[in-house]
């Protein structure tokens, strides 16, 4: 186990803030290092991911940090869920060894000037609902690989274009190995998300449509439909369904490039963005 950078007792994870702890932390660490970055606020998807990784390194890294940069408003931003407490002690459940929670310093010193911007792959959907997101995401996260040099990283697939901009980055820059892992639903299907917190009672109730929305789709390709508008009608039919529901974008794309599909032949993903109320969600399923 660690011993340098901080730990407390065994069982629980040493807990590190600055560049400096963390790189004393590292040089007792044993490899492979994995890493899952989180924006803190845990739930089973972040579990799950922790799990995977506990199977494949010898040492599991978190780190806990909301990302100033990939916010587009400062409301947003404050009102992002958080509580230290709570998740130090859900990575103290998981097995974790090294906790990265680093201030806003730490990640951005004085004199920070880079931006990292990947191309055509972070530019539809939530790259162009959300102008700025995905280099802030690309940044901190390149920011967080320097830092800790993991073997391996893991993402999410509910983020799939997330998850995609920075498979791209690190294949692109050499950096790690980026490991997708499946999608945690609540037994309704809603995707786990720090952001469900934010939800209504009656919000919360609504949301699962976004999931049968989806499987609407998928079952229209499954019978054989290959027309790309068909399959999304299919989608927006059951969304239209569900009062709450404010749809955004509902996307039928390539699933390597995310370019909007006429007719699916291949590998597709099929996603949409939802509003409820002041909440902004986001799902996927895979075709093939
Ligand atoms: O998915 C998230 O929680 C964040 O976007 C990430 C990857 C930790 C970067 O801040």
């Amino acid at each position: 186990m660690i011993e340098k950078g901080g730990r407390a007792r065994a069982g629980e994870p040493a807990v590190v803030r600055t560049r400096a702890e963390l790189a004393a932390a590292l040089e007792a660490a044993p490899r492979p290092l994995g890493l899952v970055p989180t924006m803190g606020w845990l739930h089973a998807g972040h579990r799950s991911l922790v799990a995977r990784a506990r199977t494949e390194c010898a040492t599991v890294a978190v780190s806990i940090f909301v990302n100033p940069r990939q916010f587009g408003s400062q409301a947003d931003l404050a009102k992002y869920p958080r509580s230290e407490a709570r998740d130090l002690a859900i990575c103290a459940e998981e097995g974790v060894d090294l906790v990265w929670a680093p201030g806003v310093d730490d990640v951005y010193p004085a004199g920070f000037d880079t931006t990292v911007r990947v191309g055509a792959v972070a530019r539809p959907l939530e790259g162009a609902a959300r102008p700025g997101h995905f280099e802030g995401v690309a940044t901190v996260v390149a920011v967080l690989f320097g830092a800790v040099r993991p073997d391996r990283a893991y993402f999410g697939m509910k983020d799939a274009q997330q998850l995609r901009v920075i498979a791209r980055m690190a294949t692109d820059l050499s950096l790690t190995t980026v490991v997708p892992c499946p999608t945690v639903r609540e037994p309704d299907g809603l995707a786990m998300s720090s952001r469900n917190v934010h939800l209504s009672l009656a919000e919360r109730a609504a949301a699962p449509v976004l999931h049968r929305a989806l499987a609407a789709g998928r079952a229209r390709w499954e019978a054989g439909e290959r027309d790309a508008e068909a399959i999304r009608d299919a989608v927006r039919a059951v969304l239209a369904g569900e009062p709450l529901a404010r749809v955004e974008y509902v996307s039928l794309a390539d699933d390597a490039t995310l370019a909007e599909l006429d007719r699916v032949e291949g590998p597709a993903l099929l996603s949409l963005a939802v509003r409820f109320g002041s909440t902004r969600l986001i799902d996927n399923l895979a075709l093939g």
